[in-house]
């Protein structure tokens, strides 16, 4: 089968490196990709945001598989575009990923069908908000970016100024530009975090799998939010009892949801919870596989991805098997000096042979020079996923590996998975 991977960060090696695997695989192109997708795949340089050339690509092909990676083009349509052309296309609708796109609709859904989240309200008018934040108690309100931010329109402001600030630079400083034109206020929430993933074909919902990432820059949480620094699962916390309640209260419920608003989910749908004292509640839903989550689930699936992707797209899930590896998996991220700031690029990159004697390499901002040199073109790197019969085995050998690797200015954090192995 001739597939074509849309997007070019570790998330999307990590999946270019599982469908490699499979047996029905004849051609894999990428688009854009990287360094380490081109070596399971075929790069093209088109951007995610070229819509019109990534539909004239998937059909001059003849792609008999589209399989879509990153939110902004779910969320812009491109898998509607895909499948109107007549392609057999892995990912989302427009409508559905709503669930992700519009923080406001989503919130919208869950109170209609009772999926537990955080108690929401939305606003437009900055006045308006603020005199709501006052009947509440100080530091006890999240504010959040109606659309997609990358991953910054969230801010937990402990004092009311810190929450006027917030809600005026959304509002009316638009620092989000059309995202922030709406926001939510939400109640705050406390507990351990998770990421829940399950395969969605409209109705049926696929085995489940958690983990939980790393999102500050520096040790010990400390730092500015980043694309992620690392991964781990399944969690210490992680228990039967548990999965099979997420399961029941949030993930059929919403695949329900969605069916029941004509917006059947098809893909993968990532929800982000928070485990609190009244039980599991939705941070947040995405309608994608994470990243730095899929860099340690592509290694823990047991089962050819391809051939649930291809299920997901023909909605015959119910069909397919869909098997986690119990194992626990550890992936940690290298980054450029300065990220999430500014960083340079083109820094040569030395020992990634080296580091897959201990784990599995995905790479994310890397590109090849004029020499055939590999240098970095990113802020996340690359990074190592370590897998053991303990957390504490797999988190040995992600950072066994990541030792073997330098460039200068190299970063990354020394406590990914840390309170795992405490436990
Ligand atoms: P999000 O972009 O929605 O994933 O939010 C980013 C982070 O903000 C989450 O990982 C949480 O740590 C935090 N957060 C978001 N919403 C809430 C909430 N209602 N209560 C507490 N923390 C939250
Ligand atoms: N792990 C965070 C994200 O993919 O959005």
């Amino acid at each position: 089968m001739k597939i074509l991977l849309v997007g070019s960060g570790g998330r999307e090696h990590a999946m270019a490196w599982k469908l490699a695997q499979s047996p029905r695989l004849s051609t894999l192109l990428i688009a854009p990709g990287n360094a380490g997708t081109a070596e399971v795949g075929e790069n093209v340089s088109i951007s995610v945001d070229d819509h019109d050339a990534l539909v004239r690509l998937a059909v001059e092909q003849g792609i008999d598989l589209a399989v879509v990676a990153p939110d902004q083009p779910i969320v812009d349509g491109l898998c509607d575009r895909l499948r109107n052309s007549g392609v057999t296309t892995f990912g989302p609708s427009a409508a559905a990923a709503r669930i992700e796109g519009s923080k406001i609709w989503s919130d919208n859904l869950m109170t209609k069908y009772g999926i537990p989240t955080a108690e929401s309200v939305a606003f437009s008018n900055s006045s308006v908000a603020m005199e709501y934040a006052r009947s509440k108690p100080e530091g006890s309100l999240v504010v959040k970016a109606d659309g997609l931010a990358a991953g910054k329109g969230v801010i937990l402001p402990d004092t009311y100024d810190e929450l006027d600030s917030a809600i005026i630079g959304m509002l009316d400083d638009a620092a989000f530009g059309e995202s922030s034109s709406s926001i939510l206020l939400a109640e705050r929430m406390s507990g351990p975090e998770v990421s829940v993933f399950a395969f969605l074909d409209g109705e049926h919902v696929s085995a489940e799998i958690a983990s939980c990432d790393y999102k500050r820059v520096g040790d010990g949480d400390v730092g500015p939010n980043t694309g992620g620094m690392g991964a781990y699962g399944p969690p210490e916390f992680w228990t039967d009892e548990l999965a099979t309640r997420i399961r029941e209260d949030i993930l059929e419920p919403a695949a329900r949801a969605l069916v029941l608003e004509n917006s059947a989910f098809s893909g993968v749908l990532y929800a982000g919870l928070m485990i609190t004292e009244s039980g599991p509640k939705v941070i947040e839903f995405n309608c994608r596989l994470g990243d730095p989550e899929a860099q340690i689930m592509m290694p823990m699936l047991e089962s050819d991805f391809l051939e649930i992707c291809l299920a997901v797209a023909e909605g015959r899930l119910n069909e397919q098997e869909v098997q986690w590896s119990k194992n626990p998996h550890t992936f940690v991220v290298a980054v450029s000096d300065g990220y999430p700031g500014s960083y340079t690029t083109g820094v040569e990159i030395d020992g990634v042979e080296a580091a897959g004697k201990h784990g599995t390499v995905f790479h994310a901002g890397t590109a090849r020079d004029t020499d055939g040199k590999l240098v970095t073109s990113g802020g996340r790197v690359l990074g190592v996923s370590g897998s053991g019969s303990s957390i504490c085995e797999s988190r040995d050998a992600a950072y066994q590996g990541l030792k073997r690797i330098s460039f200068q200015g190299m970063q990354f954090r020394r406590d990914i998975a840390e309170r795992a192995v405490q436990h």
